[in-house]
């Protein structure tokens, strides 16, 4: 792997690999990049991606040069494009962590890059692979299995990156359900129900989330993305409409877990925090090791 742009590029091998990985470095600090520098180039907020990718790459020894809030505060504000950009950032650094509002940005990113593009998200309805392989393997580190899984995910499907790029990583396993709960304007996508279904997914939709709570392995909540949205109306109708209060946490099944890509508003009480379901903080600290087994791999593969 050169450039890392979707998910669709992994295998259940080279996963098992990364994974693998990952658990090795839980509590390392070591000099294995050092040399190595990273650019993250963030032209949309971030706090956990653009923070775990710098946190990681500088657990290996390695160096960090960054750019935030690259709409405003880079020279694409004067117009420079972004291929211009990425030609100039290999000149700085070894491998470019980047995020972008416009689907496709990655792609074009690494066509023109002759160092590593790690896609950290691409518009509302392209990709955000890094946190499709953090969720996998917060879910395979959790249940402690690959395969026989039910996955819910609830809210916001149609523009939120994140349950897209897990649903493709899911076709990869075996005997694994998913069950799609959201309103009707918040659909998960064709494109995605259809590839699940080629690769023996049984999948499900609905709109009534107590249906499924008893019985999912994996509950995968959502937010309601404003920015995402763009339309005030329907921002205050899709709020609020699935939520996961203490109740909903115990009603659980045992060992089912609540998963959550960050930052929550509101959908999951802060008193389900101590539930014992509640894996989306525990997620944070595996998306560290993901992303440290990542740039060793994409680095380390380089020399
Ligand atoms: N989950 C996620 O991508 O979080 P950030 O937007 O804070 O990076």
């Amino acid at each position: 792997m050169r450039h890392l742009v979707k998910t669709q590029q992994f295998t259940r091998e080279s996963l098992k690999k990364l994974f693998d990985l990952a658990s090795e470095l839980e509590g390392m600090r070591d000099d294995s990049l050092r040399g190595k520098i990273l650019a993250t180039l963030f032209y949309e907020p971030s706090t956990r991606t653009r923070l775990s990718f710098e946190s990681a790459m500088l657990r290996l020894g390695g160096g960090v040069i960054t750019m935030e809030n690259g709409r405003e505060s880079s020279s694409q504000s004067k117009g420079e494009t972004l291929e211009d950009s990425i030609k100039v950032v290999n000149h700085y650094a070894d491998v470019i962590v980047m995020r972008h509002a416009e689907v496709g940005a990655a792609d074009r990113a690494a066509a023109v890059s002759k160092i590593p593009i790690i896609n950290a998200g691409d518009g509302n309805m392209g990709q955000h692979p890094t946190q499709a392989l953090l969720d996998l393997y917060t879910i395979q580190r959790e249940l402690k299995r690959e395969d026989g899984i039910h996955i819910a995910f609830v809210g916001n499907l149609k523009y939120y990156r994140s349950p897209r790029s897990l649903a493709y990583l899911i076709g990869k396993y075996k005997d694994m359900k998913v069950t799609f709960v959201s309103s009707p304007e918040l659909k998960m996508q064709s494109d995605v129900k259809t590839y699940l279904k080629r690769h023996d997914v049984q999948v499900e939709e609905t709109e009534d989330m107590k249906s499924i709570i008893g019985k999912a392995d994996v509950l995968y909540q959502t937010r309601i993305a404003k920015e995402w949205i763009n339309n005030d109306e329907e921002y205050e109708r899709q709020r609020g409409r699935y939520i996961i209060t203490r109740a909903v946490a115990d009603s659980m099944k045992k060992g089912a877990i609540i998963i959550h890509p960050l930052p929550r508003i509101g959908e999951i009480s802060p008193d389900v925090d101590d539930s014992p379901h509640a894996v989306y903080f525990r997620q944070i600290g595996y998306g560290l090791l993901v992303r440290m087994a990542l740039l060793r791999t994409i680095l380390t593969k380089q020399k």
